[in-house]
């Protein structure tokens, strides 16, 4: 049985074979057919939106590949208030979305009881909206109290999960078993949980991507974030190179058609690095598009790599330019809080 077919029906491949998927171009467009199909049985043509808000570009965190980090005295700092933050969900809600990320750097200001009181005040003004929290790596009580708060929804990429990867990307203060830990917890307290990680970032070999394809495996996590790498200008990784445009899009195929129910965004990455890009990761497998909420006054600042897209669109040029890509890609917005289909 060929690759693609094998990979299709198992689910599953072994360490060698989802090397030799990996290293080629051969197979991408039975990748990308499969990957299709097999989105279309559990997904259709659906396409799922979630609202992004950017609220805080504060970070404590130094990771090498991140506009945002401490160590970048460059960086325009901002915070959003309650009051702009509710106001980007109104404008989101009446857009039609019914899911928000509240999405920042690891911003200390921004206490536990600061969350929560955000997470209840949108849950009361649009209750039937899914929250989503993407704030870093938090003790598990405080995963506890922004569930009991009202989030359902946690983003937290692991971004490689090889432990020389790892530190590679991050500073000695950071580490890989943390962050798994992280994602355990987030699990074990009844998140639906996203994780996932940059293609093409430096240091990245191939077995790097299957380690990760393992990691997600054991995780079983709802959603799978994944993008290529793109340098940012006043980070250590200012001259690395960025991440191929076909890797990733043979990655989107892959992760798929190993966890045909998950949830697979068509990054803003994806689209910075090739105009069409979204409409791309969507023909490739992914169903979810998040578009940006955060105010137009802010979003240059929110700089995790150069030359990203949407930063001058207003939140409804934004849909309406979405809904433009969705459509001409071959599928369909709709308009609910589009929980994983399990
Ligand atoms: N290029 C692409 N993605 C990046 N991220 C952070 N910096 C970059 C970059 N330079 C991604 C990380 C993080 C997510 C919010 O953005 O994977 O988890
Ligand atoms: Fe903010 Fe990495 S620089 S989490």
């Amino acid at each position: 049985m060929d690759l693609v077919k094998k990979l299709q029906t198992e689910r599953d491949l072994s360490d060698a074979e989802f090397l030799a998927l990996l290293s080629t171009d051969e197979y991408d467009e039975t990748l990308r057919i499969a990957a299709d199909e097999e989105r279309r049985k559990v997904y259709g043509d659906e396409v799922f939106l979630r609202g992004l808000i950017e609220f805080t570009n504060y970070c404590k965190n130094n990771c090498y590949y991140c506009g945002i980090r401490a160590g970048n005295p460059d960086a325009d700092r901002y915070r959003l208030t309650k009051e702009e933050i509710l106001e980007c969900c109104k404008e989101g809600y009446a857009l039609g979305y019914h899911t928000f990320v509240l999405q920042g750097g690891e911003d200390p200001y921004y206490t536990d009881e600061i969350i929560c009181d955000l997470v209840r005040s949108i849950k009361e003004l649009f209750p039937d909206v899914a929250v989503t929290l993407s704030i870093g790596e938090k003790e598990k009580s405080s995963y506890a109290k922004y569930k009991e708060a009202g989030a359902d929804r946690y983003l937290l990429r692991h971004e490689t999960a090889s432990e020389d990867h790892y530190s590679f990307l991050h500073p000695s203060n950071l580490s890989l078993s943390h962050r798994k830990q992280c994602l355990y917890d987030l699990k074990d307290l009844g998140f639906q949980v996203g994780a996932g990680f940059m293609v093409g970032s430096p240091g990245q070999e191939l077995k790097h991507i299957l380690a990760d394809i393992r990691f997600l495996q054991k995780l079983q996590p709802d959603m799978i974030g994944i993008g290529p790498f793109i340098p940012h200008k006043d980070t250590p990784f200012k001259d690395e190179k960025q991440g191929s445009l076909e890797l990733t899009l043979r990655i989107l195929s892959i992760i798929r058609l190993c966890f045909p129910y998950v949830l697979l965004p068509s990054t803003t990455a994806l689209g910075t690095i090739a105009v069409n890009g979204r409409e791309l990761g969507l023909q490739h497998g992914a169903n979810v598009v998040m578009p940006n909420l955060s105010p137009v006054e802010f979003r240059k600042q929110y700089s995790l790599y150069d030359g990203k897209i949407c930063t001058g669109e207003e939140s409804a040029q934004c849909k309406d330019c979405l809904s433009l890509r969705v459509k001409s890609a071959g599928y369909r917005i709709v308009n609910d809080r589009g929980d994983v289909k399990r």
